[in-house]
């Protein structure tokens, strides 16, 4: 029989030891949720169960879904390779992934086997590319996961070739046609189809990279693909077949329809942004970015804003002070410039752009209040403010403004994954 500890008698002291600790807490819950109803006021019903931190990034996965479908409409014969490198431009890779092979893409590239691991790692089987360098230490992780390498040089080649065990290990083999970046030379034939042959090796794709489609001069674009045509057919009429030729980026897959090849490899535009900064036709925008008000104040004119004062209020104004910063990739080079949307109205930044936090005058916006929602990029109203527009004030790409959005920013999913016509 096993022996059963008889609860001994609670003596009152413990007791009223307990009930006091259970009052005390449930004191601390009531001055909690008085304390969150001042601060976040009547937004608190309004807000989505799901937002439960000052600052965050909405992913919208239908419009995700939506441009996926765009592209493989786009692409036609040719197959999607979903481009979900640093992290889905900052979008989320695992959610990311999984929407845009929901919705077509056959396939995943990224630049690094860590990346590859994580989608391993979330259970996506889907062939993944591994574009960049694959550190000495990673090659046998990387065939182990079946992840497929990138092969850009002879030496590099080889000793992959020396790790693969019971089979050859599946490579794309990678040409500089004039990106000037990574890649076998078209100029050094010999080395191409030396390593193609290699016996740990296997032909799985053939690939090149555009540095211009984006450019309304596709003159030098057509001069890469014609090199990428000739290294492709030196290898077939070495004997080598069955493989997948692919090239085109965004903007190849829009400008140039003879890039598009076997398979496209599109990576900004599945982020609804035209890879030249003009807006796109068809396509929609997938990541907002947004942060609570945290306070609210009335200022006088001659008022200083910010580190440095750089602004001072002409007039007397509100102001409003949002809890995001540079260190959740709001650029400091927005401070003074920049703009969000609070009621549907733009909301000009004053002063420098803090770490956490930056000030807007919202002297013009009525009822502003500590808890309304602002928009850093994305829509509210008729509204809108999306990173190609803060790319050209910060001088940079759209590609640059969602990377940066910051780690400890959490992205909230908005997603059916049903495929719908479009
Ligand atoms: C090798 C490779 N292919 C495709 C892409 C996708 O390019 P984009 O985002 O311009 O479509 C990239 C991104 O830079 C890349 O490095």
């Amino acid at each position: 029989m096993p022996r059963v500890r008889e609860p001994g008698p609670q003596t009152r002291h413990v007791r009223i030891r307990r009930r006091r600790r259970r009052k005390r807490f449930q004191r601390f819950r009531r001055f909690r949720w008085r304390w969150l109803q001042r601060l976040y006021g009547r937004q608190l019903q309004r807000l989505s169960l799901t937002v439960r931190e000052p600052v965050w990034a909405e992913i919208d996965l239908d419009a995700l879904g939506h441009n996926v479908r765009q592209a493989a409409k786009m692409a036609g014969p040719a197959r999607v390779m979903a481009v979900v490198k640093a992290n889905a431009y900052g979008h989320g890779s695992v959610q990311v992934a999984r929407a845009a092979l929901a919705n077509g893409a056959a396939s995943l590239g990224v630049a690094r086997a860590g990346e590859g691991e994580l989608l391993r790692a979330a259970g996506i089987t889907a062939p993944i590319l591994i574009f960049g360098l694959i550190a000495p230490g990673e090659a046998e992780k990387v065939l182990d996961l079946g992840l497929t390498p990138a092969v850009f040089d002879l030496e590099q080649a080889a000793a992959l070739a020396g790790l693969a065990r019971k089979h050859p290990a599946g490579v794309h083999l990678k040409v500089d046609t004039g990106m000037g970046r990574l890649g076998f030379s078209p100029d050094r034939p010999e080395d191409i189809l030396k390593a193609a042959g290699l016996p740990g090796l296997r032909l799985e794709g053939l690939f090149t990279h555009f540095a211009t489609a984006d450019d309304p001069d596709l003159s030098y674009a057509e001069w890469q693909l014609e090199r990428f045509l000739a290294t492709d057919r030196l290898l077939r009429e070495a004997g080598f077949a069955g493989y997948t030729a692919h090239a085109a980026n965004s903007a190849a897959l829009i400008n140039l329809p003879a890039a598009r090849l076997d398979m496209v490899r599109p990576g900004i535009m599945l982020y609804g942004y035209h890879p030249a900064g003009s807006p796109a036709g068809n396509l929609r925008p997938v990541l907002s970015f947004k942060a609570l008000v945290a306070q609210v104040k009335a200022v006088p004119a001659g008022f200083r804003v910010g580190y440095g004062s750089t602004h001072v209020t002409p007039a007397s104004t509100l102001l409003a002070t949002l809890p995001v910063g540079y260190a959740d990739g709001f650029s400091r080079k927005l401070s003074s410039l920049g703009q969000v949307l609070i009621h549907g109205r733009r909301a000009p930044v004053l002063g420098r752009v803090c770490m956490d936090m930056i000030m807007v005058d919202v002297g013009h916006i009525a009822g502003v209040r500590p808890g309304d929602e602002a928009v850093l990029y994305g829509e509210q109203g008729d509204e809108a403010v999306w990173a190609d527009e803060v790319a050209e004030k910060t001088g940079t790409i759209s590609y640059e403004v969602l990377c940066a959005v910051g780690a400890r920013v959490p992205r909230i999913y908005r997603d059916t994954l049903a495929p719908e016509e479009s």
